[in-house]
Formats: structure tokens, sequence, C-alpha cells
């Protein structure tokens, strides 16, 4: 279970203070699909940072499994992103000069895997989201929705138990759009933790968890058991 306690963010910028998140406190259980909504500005990416371990909170704490993310030495934090946890970021944040390949390989390095084993295990993502064919183009050479998938990829390569993905179809037509959430549904079926934002609704209908936040607080909370006639998360905010 993921848990975030009363989580505070503030940005200073200068004299001028911004305050992303005021007391977000929130749990996600075990192979769980969460949705965070809310309007732009709401916190969520700040929210999904500090979640997954790439961002600190100004106070508050998140635990996972009940140990203190906050508690955890630099060589702890980087295990939990690297292996345990997977991001796929709102700009894809891919490498322009590296191939789908080696950028999908590039966590497999961090970790410090054998090169043939990097590669083989690259290629099998690559053939999960259906870029066997583009293994070996750049990020320029593809499609929005290619690089998302490529993204995907990337964070699924070395088989992390809960994936976070920031607005995972926000740049894409409905078609890719629902390539990537039936990538996400199959995942979530073998058992992987979910923790998603996005303006989806076919995505928030898939949610076991939804949470909306607006001006750095969360608005709505609600676990449910998902149905087949679920048009969209009741917890969304208006
Ligand atoms: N690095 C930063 N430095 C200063 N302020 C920041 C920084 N990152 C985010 N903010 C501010 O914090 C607030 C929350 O930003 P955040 O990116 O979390 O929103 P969001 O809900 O993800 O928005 P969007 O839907 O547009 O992606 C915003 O007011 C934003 O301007
Ligand atoms: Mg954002």
């Amino acid at each position: 279970m993921l848990a975030a306690k009363d989580v505070h963010k503030t940005y200073f910028l200068g004299k001028v203070q911004v305050y992303a998140l005021r007391g977000v406190t929130l749990t996600v259980p075990e192979r769980s699909f969460a949705v965070i909504e809310g309007p732009s500005g709401s916190g969520k990416s700040t929210l999904l940072h500090i979640l997954s371990c790439l961002d600190r909170p100004t106070a508050g704490d998140v635990e996972f499994r009940g140990a203190s993310l906050g508690q955890l030495d630099r060589v702890g934090r980087a295990r939990l992103r690297g292996k345990t946890f997977g991001f796929v970021f709102q700009k894809f944040n891919l490498i322009g000069n590296l191939s789908a390949q080696e950028n999908v390989e590039l966590p497999m390095a961090l970790q410090g895997a054998p090169v043939l084993d990097r590669r083989a295990r690259a290629l099998k993502a690559l053939e999960r989201v259906g870029l066997t064919d583009r293994a070996r183009h750049r990020p320029g050479e593809m499609s929005g929705g290619e690089q998302q998938r490529v993204a995907i990829a990337r964070a699924l390569v070395n088989d992390p138990e809960v994936i976070f993905a920031d607005e995972p179809t926000g740049n894409l037509d409905t078609k890719t759009g629902r390539q990537i959430l039936d990538l996400l549904r199959g995942l979530n079926a073998e058992g992987k933790t979910l923790v998603v934002v996005t303006h989806n609704p076919e995505i928030a209908a898939l949610a076991s968890v939804c949470i909306g936040l607006q001006d750095g607080k969360v608005v709505k909370e609600r676990s449910q058991e998902v149905t087949s006639d679920e048009q969209s998360c009741p917890a969304r905010v208006a």
C-alpha cells in the first residue's frame, strides 16, 4: 500500500511561494488502479512525483508498504525508483539522440544489467507495446503515440510493481489513446498497481480509486469496485 500523509509541497521562487500541495492524505491499495484528476495547476504532477519518490515533500510523508520514504537513504530511494517503481512522464522525457531500444535500455543500464540481457529485455518491452519495428528509430522519427509507447516500455523494463503515469494519453488521438488504455488495463490485470493522472474519461472509468485534486488539496477520494456499465470516475471534479 502507498499512502500520503498530510503532504505539503511549496515551491520557492525568489520571494514568491507557490503552495502546490496543501495537506494531501490518501491511500492507494496494492493492485489498485488509482486515477488522479483535477484542473491544470491543481498539483497532480507534483503529487505523482512525490508519491513515486522522484521528489520530496516540504512537509508530511509518503509510506510504501509501511516504510516511510522520508526515512530512506539515497540508495534506498534510488532502488525504489529504479526497480520497484516505473514512471511515465507527462512529456515522455525520451533522449533525442538515442534509439527507442537504447532509451528503453537506460533504466537497466543504470541498474548495471549486462548488455545482452539489457538488449533482450528492451526488445521484449518494445514488443509488448507493439513497437518491435521501431526499435532503431529515434524519438524524432516517431509519432507522439509511438514515443509515448516507448516511454511506457521504458517504465516497464525493470518489471516494476507500481507504475506511475502522468497523462499518458494527453497528447494522443482517440485510437492511439485506446491502445495505451488497453496496455494499462493489461498491466493492472497482471497485478501491478497503477497511479495515473488523466483527463481521459475512458481511463477514469477503469479506476478502483479516484482522487480529485483542487488547489493542492484532495476534494474527493473514493474507492470502488469497477462495474462494466460505469462511464466515468464517480469522484471526478466538475
Ligand atoms: N518546479 C516548480 N517551481 C515552481 N512552481 C512549480 C513548479 N512545478 C510546479 N509548480 C507550480 O505548482 C502548481 C502545481 O503544478 P503541477 O505541475 O503539479 O500541476 P498539474 O495539476 O500537474 O497541472 P497540469 O494539468 O497543467 O499538468 C502550479 O501552480 C505550478 O505552477
Ligand atoms: Mg501535470
